[in-house]
């Protein structure tokens, strides 16, 4: 199966024109994907020096999938260097430093009582709907790929549930081409603009759902189910698509994976789709859930 790389851009699948190279893509993409979530899950002995084995298990899931969980084998948590570092054995440096991020670029999720940002879901307890990372960012500063990784559990709930964005492209193309052809539209999807007070934070940004990276020509997508603070294209197959989208991500497809991260762990990824449950946080800090969240404008 001929790889998608600069070097090969006539290997095109996503051109709806294309409809063998899209179906070559689909077939092969499907023969192989994995449906048991701990086949996933790759060990890691130091996250500052992968070995090859490592590096190639989690190359090989992400290239397939889009995604990877990985188990860093120690009873102790590890520095945030850890996590850049393993980053950046995967090409991942350009950390995105969004509001609420550290010096460093590494988001803190967890409860936050009171700081700027305290409105925002993610520093709540609360479940998060189905999106990719940063679909407010400006065109120039996409996210293309991010690792969340655990540093505490909650004793209750706080698990993610994933799914490929190829796969959801692939569902809504099989449908309907015409689907991805709306939501391929640079008007079909508006963030308003972020005010706190006379401050405008971001402006307001417009934009795709699906879109081809310049360069690589590997598919991207920007999405959130949220219907607060976004304003989609009101046209018929923009709501067909939606809809069409909306009903995947909540059916029992097996393409969709859920799993609570222990300590420890994390998930490496090329922005796919993802959810998160709500969770109890405990009395005590040990069962206080704490995830860091690294944004990055690379690609694994
Ligand atoms: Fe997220």
């Amino acid at each position: 199966m001929p790889q998608l790389t600069p070097s090969n851009l006539q290997f095109n699948p996503f051109s709806l024109e294309n409809t063998t190279d899209y179906k070559n893509w689909r077939d092969h993409k499907l023969s192989a994907y994995p449906r048991d979530i701990k086949s996933l899950i790759v060990s890691i002995k130091n996250p500052y020096q992968l070995t090859l084995p490592e590096k190639e298990k989690i190359s090989t899931l992400c290239r397939q999938i889009n995604f990877a969980l990985y188990q860093i084998e120690s009873d102790t948590p590890v520095a945030k260097a850890a996590i850049q570092t393993l980053a950046a054995q995967f090409g991942l440096c350009r950390l995105d430093h969004n509001l609420g991020a550290d010096d460093e670029g590494i988001t803190a999720l967890q409860v936050v009582a009171e700081k700027p940002g305290q409105e925002y879901i993610p520093y709540t307890n609360r479940p998060i709907n189905w999106h990719t990372d940063g679909y407010y960012n400006r065109p120039e500063q996409q996210i293309h790929a991010v690792i969340l990784h655990c540093i505490r559990q909650a004793p209750d709930g706080g698990e993610n549930k994933l799914l490929d964005h190829e796969i959801a492209y692939i569902h809504l193309r099989d449908h309907n081409p015409g689907y991805i052809a709306a939501l391929m539209s640079m008007e079909v999807m508006t963030i308003p603009p972020n005010i706190e007070g006379e401050i405008t934070l971001r402006s307001a940004q417009s934009g795709p759902v699906f879109s081809l990276e310049p360069g690589s020509g590997q598919l991207h997508m920007r999405y959130t189910a949220r219907t607060k603070s976004i304003v989609w294209k009101s046209d018929a197959i923009t709501k067909a698509a939606l809809k069409c989208l909306t009903d995947f991500c909540h059916s029992d497809s097996p393409y969709i994976f859920e799993y609570l991260l222990a300590p420890n762990q994390g998930l490496i990824c090329n922005n796919v789709l993802h959810t998160r449950n709500g969770f109890t946080d405990g009395e005590s800090l040990a069962q206080q859930r704490l995830l860091y969240r690294l944004r990055f404008y690379d690609r694994i």
